[in-house]
């Protein structure tokens, strides 16, 4: 059986522009970052580590622990390799894997004939050891084998998460535009938000809000998911994952340290936002309203007021949504002194409309637009009791 206090290398991937923030999350759980790349973070540990960042990190997609390496030129060279590793020793006879794979590479045409042999290496490998093989396909409620191919460099991995870690589970009814989960999260910790309070106009789904709740509260998102990947391999002891769920629910803040506002101007979309909400088991601490952004209410406490406007790209039309970004500039002078003040677009003619001086200019991408998050630091000056 898989030795799952064996130390290897461990991937967690992300989507572009996140790393630094993925980073700071993989550290913070006691693990160290090796490498910092493009698309995720570089780190050593157990399986039993992965157990720990799938439940935790927040900004993360998959999380791979690295099985094997090799030289491979062609299909034939991945499918020997890969019947190299001691997959019987991985995968029970009666459970189900998956195999996916990315490919940076010109040995083959395609991921599907990569995964394919990838496939076929395992499950040959596993009738000649035991006579038998486990069942595969493509639905993620198994185990999962993961390829990179970087030229004649193939690395197989155990995918532990199966299912991306941005589906969170809580977001069954996306509005217009929803920003992915892990974005989300990362978003509002690049805000420099960690508790107190959060003003989200423009909610939209309520993505924004319902991540700054889980990151105020100490909440796990792993803790909203009911299946992982690597409750699917041999030697899962769902006593340690008991564990380490206790473990999380004690760490628990009973309150987010202050009010977090979500507004939005579209009813349907405070509908799904609260849908959403229950769902992540945070709604009790959010007040939601239907409302123009220049109308949400601005608590005396300071915080971070975020606002994720449309920009062009996908929706809105351009003249009004000048308007509406020169209208948030007035609004964070008007009504957020005291507050650290954030726009997330993917415009940024549209933002210079804001007209205030940024503090920073953090990049994002989402899907495949470039975006940032500005912050503004509004100043005090004579805010009412600030
Ligand atoms: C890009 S979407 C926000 C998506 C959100 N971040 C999410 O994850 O679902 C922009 C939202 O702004 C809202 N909106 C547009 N104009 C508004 C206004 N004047 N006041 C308040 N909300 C407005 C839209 O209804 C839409 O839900």
């Amino acid at each position: 059986m898989i030795d799952w206090m064996k130390p290897a290398t461990v991937l967690v991937t992300c989507p572009p522009g996140i790393p630094p923030h993925l980073a700071r999350e993989v550290e913070g759980l006691g693990l160290p970052v090796t490498r910092q790349m493009d698309l995720g973070v570089s780190s050593e540990g157990t399986l039993t580590d992965c157990m720990r960042l799938c439940l935790h990190v927040r900004t993360g997609h998959r999380v791979l622990y690295e099985l094997a390496q090799f030289k491979a030129t062609d299909g034939e060279w991945l499918y020997r390799n890969t019947r190299k590793v001691a997959w019987e020793d991985i995968l029970p006879l009666d459970g189900y894997f998956s195999v996916s794979s990315s490919l940076n590479t010109s040995a083959v045409d395609n991921s599907m004939f990569a995964s394919l042999k990838v496939k076929d290496g395992v499950v040959d490998r596993i009738r000649n050891e035991l006579g038998s093989r486990p069942d595969c396909g493509k639905e993620s409620k198994g185990a999962a084998v993961f390829l990179h191919w970087e030229r004649d460099r193939a690395t197989l991995y155990l995918d532990c998460a199966g299912e991306p870690l941005a589906r969170r589970g809580y977001r069954v009814s996306p509005h217009t535009a929803p920003m992915q989960e892990t974005l989300s999260a990362a978003v509002v910790m690049a805000s420099g938000y960690a508790s107190g309070t959060f003003v989200n106009p423009m909610c939209g789904s309520g993505t924004l809000a319902i991540e700054a709740a889980l990151i105020a509260l100490d909440r796990a998102p792993g803790t909203l998911r009911k299946n992982f990947a690597f409750q699917h391999l041999k030697g899962y002891d769902p006593q340690v994952w008991q564990e380490l769920l206790e473990e999380e629910t004690l760490a628990h803040r009973d309150h987010p340290g202050g009010r977090i506002i979500a507004t939005d101007i579209d009813p349907k979309a405070i509908e799904a936002a609260i849908r959403n909400a229950e769902l992540a088991g945070v709604a009790e601490f959010i007040e939601f309203g239907v409302c123009d952004f220049r109308e949400t209410e601005i608590p005396e406490e300071p915080g971070v007021v975020l606002l994720n406007p449309e920009y062009g790209k996908r929706l809105g039309n351009l003249n009004e949504l000048e308007d509406i970004y020169s209208g948030i500039g007035d609004f964070f002078k008007q009504s957020c002194k005291g507050y650290t003040g954030g726009v997330f677009t993917g415009n940024l003619d549209l933002a210079k409309r804001v007209g205030l001086r940024t503090k920073k200019r953090i990049p994002f991408f989402n899907a495949q637009i470039e975006c940032r998050l500005l912050t503004y630091e509004l100043y005090a000056g004579t805010r009412k009791g600030a």
